[in-house]
């Protein structure tokens, strides 16, 4: 299945994870990919599993005005053209909701939801012309209650409402819109996550999928992919979730 022959896409959060195995996969159907993170080494790394030479690495803070728009000049310059863009990177930190910090709470916010809109907000214009797709991933967090996450579930809650508000503005000139909320994925970020300390133990069964058992970042990879590909041209503004029926 080559879905994304002849395609530019970007791909934030391409150094870890689900940003990885995102990568890997539209890789493996074609894709000349643009992959991007805040950190080098691991960027260089996902880079070079990458079969497609046209691809490219950038290292770039979501959270920055003056990184992003950068970035997308000399996108502009090179190609001038963009197929699809998937927005991953983000950040995950627990606390007990009355103990976040102002400055925790700014950061999250920042990266996960402000991050998103500067990248959207940069790259609609082109995704007009090819008649594109951009694919948000937000969280469970967004649609169900998970404990010690407030900056965080806010931040995904806004990426969903974000999302739906530009499926409606844009989708009748033919871009489509639509988050992914995975739960339970086996990534740097969920493995042995720093909790707060003496929680109550039951609240952490809210956030176990039915069957109990977590998934591997490929298991989102192809959704992700899925929505970001032809096959989902009837597919707009919806939030996709991949969850093993979490919610339910
Ligand atoms: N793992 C899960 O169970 C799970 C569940 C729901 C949602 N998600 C979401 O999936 C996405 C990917 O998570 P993951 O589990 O693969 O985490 P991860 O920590 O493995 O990967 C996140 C990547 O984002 C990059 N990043 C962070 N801040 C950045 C910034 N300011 N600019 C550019 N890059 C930045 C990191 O360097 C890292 O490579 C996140 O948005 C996360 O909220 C994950």
């Amino acid at each position: 299945m080559k879905r994304f022959k002849n395609k530019i896409v970007i791909v934030t959060g391409a150094g870890s994870g689900i940003g990885r195995s995102t990568a890997l996969r539209l890789d493996s159907e074609g894709a000349d990919l643009l992959i991007l993170d805040k950190n080098q080494d691991q960027l260089s790394e996902t880079k070079m599993m990458l079969k497609n030479k046209n691809s490219s690495e950038h290292v770039v803070d979501i959270s920055s005005v003056s990184g992003t728009k950068e970035f997308f000049k000399d996108l502009k310059a090179k190609h001038n053209r963009l197929d699809a863009l998937i927005n991953i990177a983000g950040i995950l930190r627990f606390d007990n909701s009355h103990e976040v910090s102002l400055d925790d709470w700014n950061k999250i916010l920042n990266i996960n939801l402000t991050g998103t809109f500067f990248m959207c907000s940069h790259a609609i214009p082109m995704l007009l012309e090819s008649k594109g797709a951009i694919v948000n991933v937000s969280s469970t967090a967004a649609l169900g209650a998970h404990a010690w996450t407030a900056a965080y579930s806010a931040s995904k809650g806004g990426i969903s409402a974000f999302s739906k508000t530009l499926a409606v503005e844009y989708g009748m000139q033919g871009l489509n819109i639509n988050c992914v909320c995975p739960a339970s994925i086996e990534t740097p970020m969920s493995t042995n996550p720093k909790m707060p300390k003496d929680i109550d133990i039951r609240l952490l069964k809210k956030i176990m999928p039915l069957d109990g058992v977590n998934r591997t970042p490929d298991d989102i990879a192809s959704t992700i992919a899925f929505l970001a590909s032809d096959d989902a041209i009837h597919i707009n503004g919806i939030d996709l979730r991949v969850d093993g029926g979490l919610l339910t």
